[in-house]
């Protein structure tokens, strides 16, 4: 059985479908062990409180620096013999000291067609600005492998949602969340947990 391990920030309306996956069985051979917040008002910890999956909180503004705070995460993971740590909405830089612990191992959750609309400034709600601004036909979400490039590594999953005319930023993020991130970062996570997924350069094979 994998321990995963969720960092949240917010919400944690990823989270949520993570353990309502979990409660359905569709985690197959992985248990959420823990939830970590950057942030201490998050609401993600409160759905972690009401799933009974112990949490802690590791803030930015505790530690000197990034690199500090991920040592100390690093640590934490270790400690509790985590083995798949995935970002749901988590929104404090890491530093390399968690991929060289954790190589492919990191996955995160982004609300674009990568290489679309990522990278730095591109989260939350601004996803959604670009890609309207842009006037893409169809945006979606992905799933990736986190490396010390923001939003860059290996691609896991992928699913994409037309963009319609009087769409909001809003009304966007919200399809892709229900139709594509809710459904892909579970299957992710299970394809992880057994042992399904295989990384050649920057390709993601599914194994049967
Ligand atoms: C979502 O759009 C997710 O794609 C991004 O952060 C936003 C909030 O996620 N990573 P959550 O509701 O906190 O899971």
């Amino acid at each position: 059985m994998k321990k995963i391990a969720v960092l949240v920030s917010g919400g944690g309306t990823n989270l949520q479908a993570l353990i309502d996956a979990q409660a359905r069985g569709e985690i197959v051979n992985g248990e959420i062990a823990v939830v970590i917040s950057s942030a201490p008002e998050a609401y993600a910890l409160e759905r972690a409180q009401h799933a009974n999956i112990p949490s802690c909180v590791l803030a930015r503004k505790d530690y000197s620096s990034s690199q500090s705070m991920t040592i100390a995460l690093v640590n934490k993971l270790r400690e509790l013999d985590i083995d798949l740590v995935v970002m749901a909405g988590f929104m404090t830089i890491v530093t390399k000291e968690l991929f060289e612990v954790y190589n492919n191992a990191v996955i995160n959750i982004h609300p674009a067609l990568i290489p679309s609309f990522c990278g730095k400034g591109a989260y939350g709600l601004h996803v959604h600005e670009q890609a309207l601004a842009y006037g893409v036909k169809v945006s979606g979400a992905t799933v990736h492998f986190v490396t010390e490039e923001c939003d860059s590594g290996p691609i896991i999953l992928q699913k994409a949602v037309d963009v319609l005319l009087d769409d909001t930023p809003e009304t966007l993020q919200r399809r892709i969340m229900e139709r594509c991130e809710w459904k892909l970062l579970p299957q992710a996570v299970s394809l992880f947990c057994q042992d399904r997924l295989k990384v050649e350069g920057r390709t993601v094979q599914i194994l049967p």
